[in-house]
């Protein structure tokens, strides 16, 4: 157990130092934290790793807005009524812990895409249809020959879309699910990012609906490799828990460089392999800031994140708002 003692203690050392080093980064959510239409009121929430004097909220590209107050807490909210496309964009969070304190890191980026109901819905299609055999290569197609320049597949229940396809000419998408599975029955719906508008979306068009029958087991191949899976399991929990040991070392070190990416997607990341992690890093050139009133959350307990009634979240953020 020497190896594993070693380890421990330099994971120890490795957050004391990364402690001492940084401030540790707020992270960013958005209220609802999808499908908020043009129009509608959306809250960016910076939730701080510990009290801070002042939290701005930056905004790649343009100037907004300015409220220049603050009050100690943990949560900071920005709060945009009505709004229009200006406020699309791209969003993160740092916080000063006083006023003459240097700013923590840098919140991971969080998309505010509004729904912009002027443009047309995609059309969709799927085959084979509608109720296939597990295995099976299934395509859906999504379309809009006017205005589709990236398109988003959405699979009810998921709050993230499952795959997106950015297109070089204006068209269609061909999502392919290889080998699909009884957990890929669903139904689905495309939803696209009009050209020269990344932060704006269609409203999401018709849906198909995707039925998977397993396939009965095959009872032979069960029992042949019993014996292999032994000997596989022995051996494996070995190379697992080195492979385990580096990892967390690996990843202690990743986060004092800044290189995770969070899983935005926590709640159906089982069924739901989310977009959000392939979105790009900002870097920090050429960016602006806003910097609002810091408000007391809500006292109500809050709904998770991935809640698929966004309007039921921001009524709660309404009213239990105080000054
Ligand atoms: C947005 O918030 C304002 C002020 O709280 C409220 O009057 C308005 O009804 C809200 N709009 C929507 C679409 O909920
Ligand atoms: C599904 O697609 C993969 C990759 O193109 C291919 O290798 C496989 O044979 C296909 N399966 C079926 C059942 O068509
Ligand atoms: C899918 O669309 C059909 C009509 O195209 C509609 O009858 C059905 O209710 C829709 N299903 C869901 C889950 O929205």
């Amino acid at each position: 157990m020497t190896p594993m003692a070693l380890a421990l203690i330099l994971g120890w050392w490795l957050v004391a130092a990364c402690r001492a080093q940084h401030l540790s980064r707020p992270s960013l959510s958005l209220h609802p934290s999808q499908g908020v239409s043009l129009g509608e009121n959306v809250t960016l929430r910076c939730h701080l790793p510990q009290l801070a004097a002042r939290v701005r909220l930056y905004k790649e590209g343009r100037w907004i807005h300015s409220n220049y107050k603050y009050k100690e807490q943990d949560t900071a909210e920005f709060s945009f009524l009505n709004t229009n496309r200006e406020h699309a964009g791209r969003y993160f969070c740092q916080y000063q812990v006083s006023w003459s304190a240097v700013e923590s890191e840098k919140s991971d980026p969080v998309e505010l895409v509004l729904t912009d109901r002027s443009f047309p819905p995609p059309s969709i299609s799927v085959s084979p249809e509608e109720c296939v055999e597990t295995g099976t290569n299934v395509t859906i197609q999504c379309w809009n020959k006017d205005y589709g320049a990236a398109f988003l597949l959405h699979k009810d229940g998921c709050s993230a879309p499952i795959q997106r396809q950015d297109l070089a000419v204006v068209g269609t998408a061909t999502f392919t699910i290889f080998g699909v599975t009884p957990a890929d029955s669903g139904t689905y719906r495309c939803s696209y990012r009009p050209s020269g508008h990344p932060f704006l979306s269609s409203p999401l068009g018709n849906n198909v609906t995707l039925e998977v029958t397993p396939t009965p087991s095959t009872p032979g191949a069960a029992d042949s490799s019993h014996g292999n899976l032994v000997v596989a399991v022995v051996g494996g929990c070995t190379a697992a828990f080195l492979f385990i040991l580096v990892l967390a070392i690996f990843f202690l070190l990743a986060g004092c460089r800044r290189q995770i990416q969070r899983d935005e997607c926590p709640v159906d990341a089982l069924k739901c392999s989310s977009v959000n992690s392939l979105l790009p890093l900002l870097d920090s050139e050429g960016l602006t800031y806003v910097e609002l009133q810091a408000v007391t959350p809500s006292s109500q307990p809050l709904n998770p994140p991935a809640d698929p009634q966004p309007s039921v979240i921001y009524a709660e953020i309404a009213v239990g708002r105080h000054h």
